[in-house]
């Protein structure tokens, strides 16, 4: 697949066949994406793919995490976004909410929406993503960033489609129990990876994205 329609492609997909992945094309996926840039060739990652019944229990221990009032952590801290950022985050529900029919009083199916990516928005593998903690934290982030897109834009070359998600790890506990990640890891987020549906209507969503002159600053060019 040509680098640029690769780049425009790529999209979140949170509706998957459930067709499962088999292990040596993720492993294929793993090892390009693996040469992803990491600052002085450190390659923070430590990668941990799950699927079949170790992923069922993730899934269901956070279902259950949530059942029991639990509130979720998210592995990377961010205070509430505010003004353009905020508006941004508010569109984007606006679009996922219009496109799956869910009304903003409608607190069934928000819960419902809520807990589908609590399983992974019933993806068949995932790739957990963590970092030795004795990495500092914002460096091995940025790397972590690196990699996961890389590893998303390598799975469009084998029809896969993928979402990164924070969501599906914001019960580390469940994670570490289920994936035997060790405590002297920071789990960093997750990707969730699958065939798309192409039927499902949240991956009609085309998210959008501000005009370059309004994100870039030139000087020096005349
Ligand atoms: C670090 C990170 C965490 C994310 N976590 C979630 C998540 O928990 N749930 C979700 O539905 N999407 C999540 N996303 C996907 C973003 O919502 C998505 O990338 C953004 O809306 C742009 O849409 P696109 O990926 O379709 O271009 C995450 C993306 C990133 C980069």
């Amino acid at each position: 697949m040509d680098i640029l329609e690769a780049i425009r492609a790529r999209k979140s997909i949170r509706g998957y066949k459930p067709d499962p992945v088999p292990r040596g094309i993720l492993r294929e996926i793993i090892n390009i994406a693996s040469r992803a840039p990491s600052a002085m060739n450190t390659q923070p990652w430590e990668i941990t793919v799950v699927t079949g019944k170790v992923l069922d229990n993730i899934k269901q221990g956070n279902i259950d995490m949530v059942s029991s009032g639990t509130t979720p952590e998210p592995a990377v801290r961010s205070k509430p976004f505010e003004d353009k950022y905020r508006q941004r985050q508010v569109e984007l529900a606006i679009q996922l909410f219009g496109l799956m029919g869910i009304a903003r009083e409608d607190r069934v199916k928000r819960a419902e929406w809520w807990q589908k990516g609590f399983r992974f928005f019933d993806a068949p593998a995932a790739i957990i993503l963590s970092v030795d903690r004795s990495l500092e934290e914002a460096r091995s982030q940025f790397d972590i960033g690196t990699l996961a897109q890389t590893i998303c834009l390598t799975a469009l070359n084998y029809d896969l489609g993928t979402c990164i998600e924070d969501q599906g790890v914001t019960f580390p506990e469940i994670v570490r129990r289920f994936a035997h990640i060790p405590e002297s890891q920071r789990i960093v987020t997750s990707i969730a990876i699958g065939y798309p549906n192409r039927d499902f209507p949240a991956n009609r969503l085309e998210s959008k994205r501000e005009p370059v002159d309004e994100i870039v600053t030139w000087y020096g060019f005349d």
